[in-house]
């Protein structure tokens, strides 16, 4: 993966000292498990190449970048309870592990912690971050809301879809991009398009997290496969099958995926996933995560970055758009 090594080692040297001194143990161990099955890191390491972009070192940019990662890892550990999902990064989410009770207090305090993350910088970038941060964090809640309403409303639009995953998870890349045009004091411009930038890959990578909960591969991937469907959600998947789907289809998939039947759940998820196929709702996720990533690109060309500066966005985007995990 194009992400620099001096990047990836200065981050997990962060995370380090972010451990130091933590007591009661049953409030921090949770929080260090789950940071310590690493993920991607794609949103801080995000936050440094915006950082580097307009001249900020990685050092500098470091705050910022840790109070996003502890913030996702917040969202994750509360939506793990949501979702009812037993696996993250391939090892168990820490409501399983631990319990419910654990994994909304010790998220809480990560929810905390990346605020406290930010209090280092100047004034007046701190409050442009944590404001940022804030806008980010409320709206990520609205389309963890949208997404849970949708399990059981019957009529979701591919637009209200595309809203819900603006809000559950493309701002949050946006935020961490801008975060990086913020330290480094880039014009207004410019962190206008970095943060739509950020947008439309959030975007492509959601449709992408969609596409691979149902057509990953469990051991790389580190997440249930099937998980979307068991849970009823209504991903880009049945948005788009529902385009092209015959009357039948439409009932069974509708049928298939409304709560209360009993069925086998790996015969269910087969049924479903066979349905995707039927319908091209399989292929047509491809091309529209290919239209964000082009999307994203044209965000990019506003930048008044480096040619090479810009490249190293470009190859980062490529290879989250081939992503397996
Ligand atoms: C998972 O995010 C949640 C989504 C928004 C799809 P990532 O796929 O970035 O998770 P990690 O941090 O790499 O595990
Ligand atoms: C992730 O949506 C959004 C947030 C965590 C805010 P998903 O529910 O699709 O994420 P995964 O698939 O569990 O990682
Ligand atoms: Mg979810
Ligand atoms: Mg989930
Ligand atoms: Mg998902």
């Amino acid at each position: 993966m194009n992400l620099s090594k001096a990047n990836q080692q200065a981050f997990e040297s962060a995370l380090e000292d972010f451990y130091k001194d933590q007591s009661p143990q049953n409030l921090y161990l949770p929080i260090q498990y789950l940071l310590d099955l690493g993920g991607k890191r794609i949103r801080p390491f995000l936050t440094l190449m915006a950082g580097e972009a307009y001249g900020v070192s990685a050092k500098d940019a470091m705050g910022a970048a840790m109070a996003v990662e502890v913030f996702h890892n917040f969202t994750l550990m509360h939506d793990d309870i949501m979702d009812k999902a037993r696996l993250r990064r391939g090892k168990l989410t820490v409501h399983e592990k631990w319990d419910v009770n654990t994994a909304i207090l010790s998220g809480d305090a990560m929810l905390i912690k990346a605020y406290q993350s930010l209090e280092s910088y100047p004034t007046d970038v701190f409050q442009k971050l944590t404001r940022l941060l804030s806008k980010t964090a409320i709206e990520v809640c609205e389309g963890q809301q949208h997404d849970i309403d949708f399990e059981t409303r019957p009529n979701t639009s591919e637009e209200e879809y595309i809203e819900m995953i603006r809000l559950k998870t493309a701002v949050l890349v946006g935020c961490a991009l801008q975060m990086g045009a913020i330290i480094s004091r880039a014009s207004e411009e410019d962190q206008q398009a970095i943060y739509d930038f950020g947008i439309q890959l959030g975007l492509a990578f959601q449709l992408q997290d969609d596409y691979l909960d149902t057509f990953g591969d469990q051991d790389t991937f580190g997440k249930k496969i099937g998980g979307d469907i068991l849970e009823g959600k209504k991903t880009i998947l049945y948005h788009l099958a529902l385009k092209t789907t015959n009357e039948s289809q439409c009932e069974t998939l509708q049928y298939l995926l409304g709560g209360n039947i009993q069925m086998d759940e790996e015969e269910k998820i087969r049924k479903v996933k066979a349905l995707f196929v039927a319908t091209g709702a399989h292929s047509a996720t491809g091309d529209l995560i290919q239209h964000h990533s082009y999307l994203a690109d044209i965000e990019l060309e506003k930048l008044t970055i480096s040619e090479d500066q810009k490249n190293r966005f470009r190859d980062l985007k490529d290879w989250l758009m081939q992503r397996s995990y």
